[in-house]
């Protein structure tokens, strides 16, 4: 059955390839719309480069919106030390022709939550939890609506990238993650735990680069270019792939395994700002609230995404 899902997106390369393995698998998935937030680098650039990335896909009528400009609450902390000024540094990719929609994202998460039939539809945050929160905040009617909400955030075993203590995506916006962690909404989480085992190694940014097209090219060159920073810092074979983990379980939920724990957010602590506490050996005797994704098979990930953006 397809899947009707909402990305939220703060592109960056690796939301590039989990929107590249979306929209190149239609069989399994259909893509209502993208919504642009803050992150990774402003949203100006974020909501450009989704519209970059839907025109290297050839699928220039899929609607994307700019959302939140920045968390709840919050400065906005940015990552261009890790994605480059632009957010999609690496290849060369022209400027977008199609157009921003002109109705605000998290409106736009509203009022399809509102239209379509209650459970059928997939929010996918890949960036901070900003849009996602504001939507559960304005219209609390949509959560039970709500089929999943499959995030990249998080992590229990590898702490923190961004701090210490915390994930990159929840550290931006701890507020907004704890709205969506505490509102009852089906969650899976693919946390670091499970990203940084989703590396790519030379021989496979090759197999997309042999792929020989567009697509195929500019992703090997985002790798080529995201890579830098995590072999300098964590001395790994290559750069996680970490958002596309999420697009990935939507069509082959089997190569994952998790747990089904409770999670809270930090909100207070300045030291631990943002750190998921997942109740992985369940003593905390709360409520379990999430799926914690900690494996993934990393050759059949890759498999898989050599295979559909071979399609692109
Ligand atoms: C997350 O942070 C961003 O830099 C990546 O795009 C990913 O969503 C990883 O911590
Ligand atoms: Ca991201």
């Amino acid at each position: 059955m397809t899947r009707k899902i909402i990305i939220d997106t703060d592109p960056g390369q690796d939301d590039a390839v989990a929107i590249l393995l979306a929209l190149a698998s239609p069989e399994e998935i259909e893509v209502l719309g993208i919504t642009a937030v803050a992150g990774n680098v402003p949203l100006a650039l974020t909501a450009k480069n989704a519209r970059i990335v839907c025109e290297l896909a050839g699928k220039p009528d899929v609607k994307v919106f700019a959302g939140c400009e920045g968390p709840i609450g919050r400065r906005l902390v940015t990552a261009e030390h890790v994605h480059g000024a632009t957010g999609l540094n690496g290849p060369k990719l022209p400027d977008p022709v199609m157009e921003l929609q002109p109705q605000h994202g998290v409106d736009f998460i509203i009022e399809t939550l509102r239209a379509e039939a209650p459970g059928t539809v997939t929010l996918c945050p890949l960036g901070p939890l900003t849009n996602i929160a504001m939507a559960f905040r304005m219209a609390p009617d949509i959560v039970e609506k709500v089929q999943e909400v499959v995030l990249m955030g998080g992590a229990y075993f590898e702490v923190g990238n961004i701090t210490p203590a915390a994930e990159f995506n929840i550290y931006v916006d701890p507020q907004a993650a704890e709205i969506v962690f505490k509102s009852g909404v089906p969650i899976t989480v693919m946390s670091l735990d499970v990203t940084h085992k989703a590396l790519v190694t030379k021989k496979r940014n090759d197999a997309f680069r042999a792929l020989g097209t567009k697509v195929g090219v500019a992703v090997a060159e985002m790798t080529d270019f995201f890579e830098r920073f995590d072999k300098e810092k964590y001395g790994s074979e290559g750069a996680p792939l970490h958002d596309p983990c999420v697009t990935a379980y939507l069509i082959r939920p089997d190569l994952f395994t998790g747990r089904h724990i409770n999670v809270e957010i930090e909100t207070r602590s300045e030291l631990t700002m943002g750190m998921t506490v997942a109740d992985w050996w369940g003593v905390s005797g709360r409520d379990p609230n999430a799926m914690f994704m900690g494996t993934i098979d990393a050759d059949g990930f890759f498999e898989l995404l050599t295979e559909r953006l071979a399609r692109l």
